[in-house]
């Protein structure tokens, strides 16, 4: 197990942040500091109190990571004055989440949320990281970046494409690069994708009986990544059998795409 002294986490109050900071607290109790963000206080407070009571020491910050300069703020005081050495840019939405219903708005909230917050989430600290010859930073982008979805994929490929850049610049400097692209994680991003366009596309009438293949639990998605990152896999994408489909499908001659695809649901139906 990796000897880590502090990881921050944004999007800590739900879904997947939650799950990795519970872990995080539950594996390494009083030898882990935990700096944890989201913008609901209470569910927030919620898993602060959790991770305590595994002995953890946590710090947690209340904002929106489009506010850059609070953002930015929060990650320099949690390096450099609780040592800080894992940072995951976790914090994302989907068109589902935000119930956009236009291409403009979708496009400059996701983008936004989930690549210039993911960015400047992990810039601030990479100086210093550098100076200390050692660090991890870490993206959750998605399986929805090899595929469609034209904010969400794009935005999820931005930031995977980014992350991977960043990993061969980083590493003459000992720091480690990673980036997570889940398939369907059972958490409030999931109900919201599925109360949606899921729902009405062919796989919808599937879904109750093979709902435990189609959507892993946020605490196994958690295990899988901090495996993942103790190991440094550059991009840890899970479950197998959907990374699989998707890696099959984005291969396929255009007609079979457009047919697996809309299969899926997963175009966007906006006017
Ligand atoms: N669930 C899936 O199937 C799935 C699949 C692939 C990738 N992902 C990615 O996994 C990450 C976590 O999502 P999740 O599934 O765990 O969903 P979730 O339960 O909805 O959690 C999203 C987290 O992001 C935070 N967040 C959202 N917008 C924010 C903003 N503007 N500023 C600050 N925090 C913000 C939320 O905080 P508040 O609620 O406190 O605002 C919440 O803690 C996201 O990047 C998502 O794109 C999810």
């Amino acid at each position: 197990m990796k000897d880590y002294k502090g990881v921050l986490i944004t999007g800590a109050s739900s879904g997947i942040g939650e799950a990795m900071a519970i872990q995080y607290a539950r594996t390494h109790g009083d030898k882990v500091f935990l700096a944890l963000t989201g913008r609901n206080v209470i569910r927030l407070q919620n898993v602060r109190d959790t991770c305590v009571s595994y002995g953890a020491k946590v710090e947690i910050g209340i904002f929106d990571v489009c506010e850059t300069e609070t953002l930015q703020k929060f990650v320099l005081r949690m390096v450099n004055d609780y040592d800080v050495d894992v940072i995951v840019a976790n914090a994302g939405v989907s068109e589902a989440t935000l119930k956009r219903t236009t291409y403009e708005e979708s496009w400059k909230d996701l983008f936004d949320v989930n690549v210039t917050g993911a960015m400047n989430t992990v810039t601030p600290a990479i100086p210093i990281f550098k100076k200390r010859g050692r660090g991890q930073l870490v993206v959750t982008a998605s399986l929805a970046s090899f595929y469609l979805y034209t904010a969400y994929g794009a935005s999820k490929a931005a930031v995977k494409r980014a992350f991977e850049a960043l990993r061969v610049e980083l590493e003459p400097h000992g720091i480690e690069v990673n980036c997570i692209c889940p398939g369907l994680v059972d958490t409030r991003m999931a109900d919201a994708i599925m109360d949606g366009a899921v729902k009405q596309t062919t796989l919808a009438s599937l879904v109750p009986t093979v709902t435990s293949y189609v959507l892993t639990t946020s605490a196994q998605a958690s295990e899988i990544i901090i495996d993942g990152l103790e190991r440094d896999v550059e991009c840890i994408c899970f479950p197998r059998h959907q990374y699989y489909l998707v890696a099959l499908m984005s291969s396929l001659p255009e007609r079979l795409q457009k047919l697996s695809w809309s299969l899926f649901g997963v175009n966007e139906k906006f006017e």
